[in-house]
């Protein structure tokens, strides 16, 4: 989610409007602002995109000089106009954007129901404001003091309060948070786009802090009320450069939040004091889980991808039968379907219309369905029996990079949660499986350092003919995600292809320009893929080796080698596939492409 907040002696909507304009990178499933008029706080918010909330505002303007203003990416409840912020009190004499999950929020909320406290949405937000109307006592900063102790998670927070219409509060701790400084006037914001037009001027706010801005004036103090000497950091970047977080583009800025997406998606479903995953949206009992004799996954690119190593990391570990297939093509066949099939969608969108038909198919015929979906409240989460939410956040980029890690990282959890439930994984397996994850973000940041490295392999094979991207096994797997990034950014002929196959066929088409990126993560499998790629160096081709660190006698084989972190050979799928992420951005960009917006290419594709 994004925020913004303004105080000063201009009208503020326009200048909340446009701050949210910059951040809608940050989310955009509903927007909306809050506005003191001079009698009261004046809300507009509503589902939909920015421009649904200017239509909105230019059939009634929201009038007034001071005011905070939000664009959402829903986590707690669909999007719909009860749950857009900002969320105020019942009596509307306090005012809220939140950006953040609050955990505690289901025990809070309770309480504050037995108070008598009437809640309008199911977000985690609106228990801080109810909290702070109860806090209240005639001094804001006290009641924002006692609500910081009291809630647990990650917040940064707007807040107008009608008894102080001259003054904005803003807090956070765990999400970004910064204010901007003028003349006669002053902001907030969650980053630094949002006001670039009006400052350079910035503070960061750090955790535990309380901004009270003024019209003239900022004051940051800490919880014990004590004032924080803040210095003014001088903003240097462009507008572009500042959307981007200072990467040159989305897709590399994407690429890069991939530790967190991973951690993100991961933890909270893996707690340390229980053994166990949680998986709160996926109500499948066992028993019904017995009864499921076939799985289905279906899914469209990058998705349909993730879903392959999923097929291949069920069978093998839960032990289940699965059926890996494209949505397109899965509804044309009268494919075999009752109440004894699971089907498993994933979605980065949840709208691409192939997979919700198919969704739709299944669900006639009996089946039940789990999605693995990125956008809460899209049209494949509304429509599954079971969900599984990824969190990726927002994804800007047309070709999918952080989606599809949070997808394998989804696929992982639900493996084992299968695996466990069917009794096919004991408890001690399970344990060394999860210590290994709560490695994994760790392990993807040291394949992301070697970012440059990958650039200079870039720009050797920049100018090959053809790609091919082999493997063997779950390597293979992989290598198909590899081959489509690299057609879709770089527009390069690439195709992916068993690693043993190359001899039935494509081996033909090796030449010297000719380039084979062969995937060697799996312990079992590396020697006979290893002499697959003697092959193709026997025939002048190219080779650039994706291996496990240590493995150094491939140096001996190919042309180059780019080496992941050891781990669990099922792991090694999200951090193989960082290299392959980077190679094709790199090629893109030497090329002179539009990385983040190919050509012919949409981010959603909502017709069949
Ligand atoms: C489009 C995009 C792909 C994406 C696919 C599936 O073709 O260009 O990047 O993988 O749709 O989208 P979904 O939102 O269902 O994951």
């Amino acid at each position: 989610c994004g925020i913004v907040g303004y105080i000063g002696e201009q009208e503020a909507s326009p200048i909340l409007v446009d701050g949210l304009k910059k951040l809608e990178y940050r989310g955009y499933d509903s927007a909306g602002i809050a506005v003191y008029n001079g009698s009261c706080i004046d809300v507009m918010k509503t589902k939909g995109r920015l421009k649904d909330l200017e239509e909105k505002l230019e059939g009634r303007a929201v009038k007034g000089t001071a005011g905070i203003g939000h664009t959402r990416w829903a986590t707690h409840g669909a999007p719909s106009d009860e749950n857009s912020h900002p969320h105020s009190n019942g009596d509307e004499t306090i005012s809220v954007v939140h950006n953040g999950i609050i955990e505690n929020y289901m025990e809070l909320k309770e309480e504050l129901i037995s108070n008598g406290y009437v809640f309008l949405s199911e977000t985690d937000t609106e228990v801080a404001v109810h909290l702070l109307d109860y806090y209240y006592k005639g001094d804001p900063i006290d009641a924002v003091i006692k609500v910081m102790n009291k809630i647990e998670g990650s917040y940064a927070l707007g807040i107008l309060f009608k008894d102080y219409p001259d003054q904005l509060i803003a807090v956070r701790k765990d999400s970004p948070l910064i204010v901007g400084l003028g003349k006669g006037e002053n902001y907030i914001a969650s980053d630094i786009p949002a006001i670039l037009q009006y400052t350079r001027d910035v503070y960061f706010l750090e955790d535990g802090e309380l901004a009270i801005l003024t019209r003239d004036e900022v004051k940051i103090i800490n919880k014990d009320k004590e004032q924080v000497d803040k210095e003014v950091f001088k903003v240097t970047w462009d507008v572009a450069a500042a959307e981007k977080g200072g990467y040159d583009h989305f897709m590399l800025k994407e690429i890069f939040e991939q530790a967190k997406v991973v951690k993100d998606t991961l933890m909270p479903r893996l707690p340390e004091d229980q053994n166990r995953i949680v998986l709160d949206d996926i109500k499948l009992s066992k028993k019904e889980l017995e009864n499921i004799n076939k799985i289905y996954i279906v899914a469209c690119g990058t998705a349909y991808y993730a879903g392959i190593v999923g097929k291949y990391l069920l069978e093998r570990i839960a032990r289940v039968p699965v059926v890996a297939e494209v949505a397109s093509e899965f509804r044309y066949r009268d494919p075999v379907i009752d109440e004894n099939t699971l089907m498993i969608v994933l979605s980065q969108s949840g709208e691409t219309a192939d997979t919700l038909a198919a969704l739709r198919l299944a669900k006639q015929g009996g089946a039940r369905v789990i999605a693995i979906v990125n956008v809460v409240g899209s049209s494949i989460a509304r429509e599954a029996d079971d969900i599984l939410y990824t969190w990726a956040g927002p994804e800007i980029a047309v070709a999918s990079t952080k989606a599809y890690s949070a997808q394998l990282a989804a696929m992982y959890l639900l493996t084992c949660h299968i695996a466990l439930e069917l009794g096919r994984m004991n408890e001690e397996e399970f344990k060394e499986l999860r210590d290994e994850l709560y490695q994994l973000p760790r392990k993807v940041n040291r394949v992301l350092n070697k970012a440059e490295r990958i650039k200079r392999l870039a720009d050797k094979y920049v100018n090959s003919k053809n790609v091919f991207y082999v493997g063997r096994g779950l390597d293979y797997m992989v290598s198909m995600e590899g081959s489509l990034k690299l057609k879709e950014v770089a527009y390069v002929h690439s195709e992916p292809y068993a690693a043993g196959e190359l001899k039935h066929g494509p081996i033909a088409l090796i030449e010297d320009t000719t380039l084979v990126v062969g995937i060697v993560t799996q312990a079992e499998l590396y020697d006979k893929t290893v002499s697959n790629l003697k092959e193709v160096k026997a025939r002048n081709g190219k080779v650039l080796a994706i291996a496990v660190k240590g493995n150094t006698e491939i140096e001996k084989v190919v042309d180059d080698v780019i080496y992941i972190p050891q781990t669990h050979w099922m792991f090694s799928s999200i951090l193989a596939n960082i290299p392959q992420q980077l190679f094709a951005y790199y090629v893109s960009t030497a090329l002179g492409h539009d990385v983040d917006k190919p050509r012919n290419l949409a981010k959603s594709v909502t017709v069949e």
